[in-house]
């Protein structure tokens, strides 16, 4: 039986003998990337390299990437807890082709790779292939032998990998494995696909083409492979169990939420200790990359991801601060993988600390209006949209925390009443201010800062990374462009650039984009 760290090892050695550059994974706040929440996919730090903008020293990679689905495109945060499979964090391995091999080579790798070095039953494998992709079935009848009936063609986006709205994108390959009649689920592309016999474990895509905007789709430079397997459940399956949570490592953090609330799983509260093993996962890597939680953008991210986790300590019965007492074992089961981890331990104590003992405070009265407010509802009913906002606004319960609350009865959340009084608020913040008489031209940042949000600031990590310009300005007023040799001010929605706020001096610099470069000669916030 392998342990996640052996198979992690294994797959990197598989690749590096294979003429792939071993490359540690990226930060889980994209640098490269203005558009994306965070680092989803292994594929995501090479994306410049596959479109042809960055070179590097190789053109074969392989990786075992932090990723975080919990926000954006990709989200499973509201599964959580409640399946065999979701994650918030999660470790994608992958190997990479920027223009040397392509699907033949991608095919045979993967192949030995599962069946020789993982030792997978070859009966027990099937694949799908996009709809008309007839040279991908045609490699696996050639490399694995497969008949038709082991190839399922599939022609909807499950078969075409995108890693968000604009990007590299192309068909796929996706490899399950049977897990046999014992579990329920049919294969896929049938009405029960989402049972859990058939397992998919391996996403080979095809990289063809950028999506450069909606509707925009133009051919890559030299056609390429982008792979991103699981790591959990590749173990899962290699340790012959049926959920990612019974694999060692989840084990061994589930049994350090057992000891910590000094209660024992049990089949009606084991969703608990799923979410907090995961959220603990999410949320100390976050911290160890910078994040911070907070109200707006990536920090609020993280605050949902914390309370959630801790609403569901106090489920168990955990009346003190629980989840920094976790980070050790964490540290010790994924450290030397991450040695980031390591490094950030103390901080990311202390943040856990810091962020529960601040939500204790309201969590129990915010859970006593709930309870009273949903006593009386039936399944298929749902909780007023006042009564999530005023647990939001008053007790610091994210509107997700609410719904999760009450998902196993089977209640709902008035959501629409809940964003309308989301917006009265505001609106009475906006009516409060106006009266206080300031300059005119201020009122313009009131509006932006509601309309384009907070910038988000990038500058503890590095100093230069991409960003989208959200707004631009001059004398007092919006504008949509600025021409040559003209001056005024630019807000973007993220930046390395330190901002002045009393005191210190803001940063100066440059900004460039197609064909534009821009002289940055003060920041201010
Ligand atoms: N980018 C693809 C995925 O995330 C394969 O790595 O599934």
């Amino acid at each position: 039986m392998s342990g996640v760290n052996e198979i992690r090892s294994t797959f990197l050695d598989f690749f590096a003998k294979n003429g792939h550059a071993v490359v540690p994974s990226s930060g889980l706040v994209p640098k490269n990337d203005p558009t994306l929440m965070f680092t989803n996919a292994g594929m995501v730090q090479f994306k410049n390299v596959f479109t042809g903008i960055e070179k590097r020293p190789y053109d074969k990679a392989t990786t075992a990437q932090k990723c975080v689905r919990a926000g954006g495109k990709h989200n499973d945060l509201d599964n959580v807890g409640y399946t065999a499979r979701h994650h918030t964090f999660f470790e994608m391995l992958g190997n990479f082709s920027f223009g040397d091999y392509f699907k033949e080579r991608a095919i045979e790798l993967a192949w030995t790779l599962i069946t020789k070095e993982f030792g997978l039953s070859p009966e027990k494998l099937l694949v799908t292939v996009y709809a008309d992709d007839d040279h991908a079935a045609d490699l696996w009848k050639k490399i694995a032998g497969f008949s038709d009936r082991r190839i399922i063609r599939i022609g909807t986006s499950d078969n075409f990998w995108q890693m968000g709205d604009t990007g590299p994108c192309g068909p796929c390959s996706e490899i399950f494995i049977d897990q046999g009649s014992a579990l329920k689920g049919g294969p896929p592309g049938s009405p029960d696909e989402d049972g859990d016999r058939f397992l998919e474990f391996w996403n080979l895509v095809f990289m063809q083409y950028e999506q450069v905007e909606p509707g925009n789709r133009t051919p890559l430079p030299r056609p390429s492979i982008d792979t991103g397997m699981g790591l959990e459940r590749m173990a899962a399956i290699l340790q012959g169990v049926t959920s990612n949570y019974d694999t060692d490592l989840f084990k061994a953090l589930i049994e350090a939420v057992a000891h910590a609330v000094s209660r024992a799983p049990e089949p009606a509260t084991m969703a608990s200790y799923r979410v907090i093993a995961d959220h603990l996962r999410a949320s100390s890597f976050l911290v160890a990359d910078g994040v911070l939680p907070g109200n707006e953008g990536r920090g609020y991210v993280l605050r949902r991801i914390m309370r959630r986790a801790m609403r569901h300590a106090e489920i168990l019965g955990a009346r003190e601060p629980t989840m920094y007492r976790l980070v050790p074992t964490l540290v010790r089961e994924m450290g030397q993988a991450y040695p980031e981890l390591m490094r950030a331990e103390a901080l990311i104590a202390e943040t856990l600390k810091l962020e529960e003992t601040r939500f204790r405070r309201t969590l129990e009265r915010g859970l006593s209006i709930l309870d009273a407010e949903s006593r009386d509802l039936q399944a298929g009913q749902n909780l007023s949209g006042d009564t999530a906002f005023t647990l939001y606004d008053t007790y610091g319960f994210p509107l997700d925390l609410t719904q999760d609350a009450l998902k196993a009865r089977g209640i709902g959340v008035d959501t629409e009443a809940f964003q309308a009084a989301m917006q009265r608020q505001k609106q009475a913040a906006r009516e409060a201010w106006k009266g206080s008489g300031e300059a005119a031209t201020e009122a313009v940042w009131f509006g932006l800062r509601e309309r384009v949000g907070a910038t988000e600031f990038l500058g503890y990590e590095t100093e230069t990374a991409e960003g989208v310009v959200t707004a631009l300005l001059t004398e007092g007023a919006e504008v949509s462009e600025l021409k040559a040799g003209q001056s005024g001010l630019a807000v973007l929605n993220q930046t390395p650039f330190y901002a002045e706020s009393g005191g210190q001096v803001g940063d100066t610099g440059t900004i460039a984009g197609a064909g534009v470069s821009v002289r940055v000669t003060d920041t201010e916030k």
